[in-house]
């Protein structure tokens, strides 16, 4: 029987992932992320080599789409690279850490000559399995509260989050399953898009209405999703459904 390890099980991903994994009836391990990074959870894999046939990293499109040409290079796709001075440049400080984090494992996987896929989600949106959201539901949820004063001037990629899970179990048992994996819905859009989209399925929130001044984040540009849908994914879910699944289980949860 194949056993799978998922660290960071109680993260927002990890923990459909787990749900994924066993609700195909899977065993898996949980373990705590090691404290000393990507380096040493590699490490301990290669050193259990004979049992450990692939290790599935989950990076970001932030790795992918900040760059100075990213509306020309459309659609972005598994070649390409975030700029790093694009990063540093607009301050885009977690795009920066991903790429790197990245770059890093990939690095690592080859001196060490480990079987590594990379699945590479957008934002991701949909039902939280935790008590409290984090990461981006948490973003999302004061966006509805208008708790922030401002909303992100971000444009980008959003992805139902069932549909990562599902690219993760793709990446770890697929055998033809290799490289980098970019994971998103076909819409990309602006964060003043998608209020436009909620507000009035839900006029009874207050949503923010002033959009913040970052700079570099918003560029138009588009995905290509043709490996991890040739790699046999559902059609992606839409960006209706992802909002809306986010938003009922808020209210299921008593958060709204
Ligand atoms: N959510 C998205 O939209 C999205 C999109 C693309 C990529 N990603 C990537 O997917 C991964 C998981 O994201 P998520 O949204 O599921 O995150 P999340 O819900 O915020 O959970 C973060 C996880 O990372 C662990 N962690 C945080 N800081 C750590 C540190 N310094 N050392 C070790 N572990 C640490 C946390 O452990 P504790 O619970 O113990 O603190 C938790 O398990 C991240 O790499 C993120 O960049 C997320």
């Amino acid at each position: 029987m194949k056993e799978y390890l998922v660290t960071g099980g109680t993260s927002f991903i990890a923990s459909h992932v787990v749900k994924a994994l066993l609700d195909l009836g899977h065993f898996e391990k949980l373990v705590n992320p090691d404290t000393s990074g990507t380096r040493n959870l590699m490490n301990s894999c290669e050193k259990s080599r004979n049992t450990v046939k692939r290790i599935v990293l989950t990076s970001s499109s932030t790795s992918v789409r900040y760059c100075y040409d990213a509306t020309k290079s459309s659609p972005l796709n598994e070649s390409h690279w975030s700029d790093l001075d694009y990063c540093t440049r607009f301050k885009i400080w977690y795009g920066y850490a991903k790429t790197l984090g990245e770059k890093e494992a990939w690095s690592i996987a080859a001196e060490m000559n480990l079987d590594l896929v990379v699945v590479i989600p957008s934002f991701c949106i949909g039902p939280i399995l935790s008590p409290e959201p984090t990461s981006s539901p948490l973003i999302l949820l004061s966006i509805i509260k208008g708790a922030g004063g401002e909303y992100t001037n971000f444009r980008g990629g959003f992805v139902h989050i069932e549909d990562v899970a599902a690219a993760q179990i793709i990446a770890m048992e697929e055998p033809k399953a290799s490289g980098r994996i970019i994971c998103s819905s076909s819409s990309v859009a602006h964060w003043s898009e998608i209020i436009e989209m909620l507000r009035p399925k839900y006029p009874l929130y207050p949503f923010e209405t002033k959009c913040g001044s970052e700079e570099g984040r918003d560029m138009p540009h588009s995905l290509d999703t043709t490996k991890i849908r040739e790699l046999g994914l559902a059609p992606f879910k839409s960006l209706a459904k992802m909002f809306d699944d986010c938003i009922k289980c808020f209210q299921d949860k008593g958060l709204l």
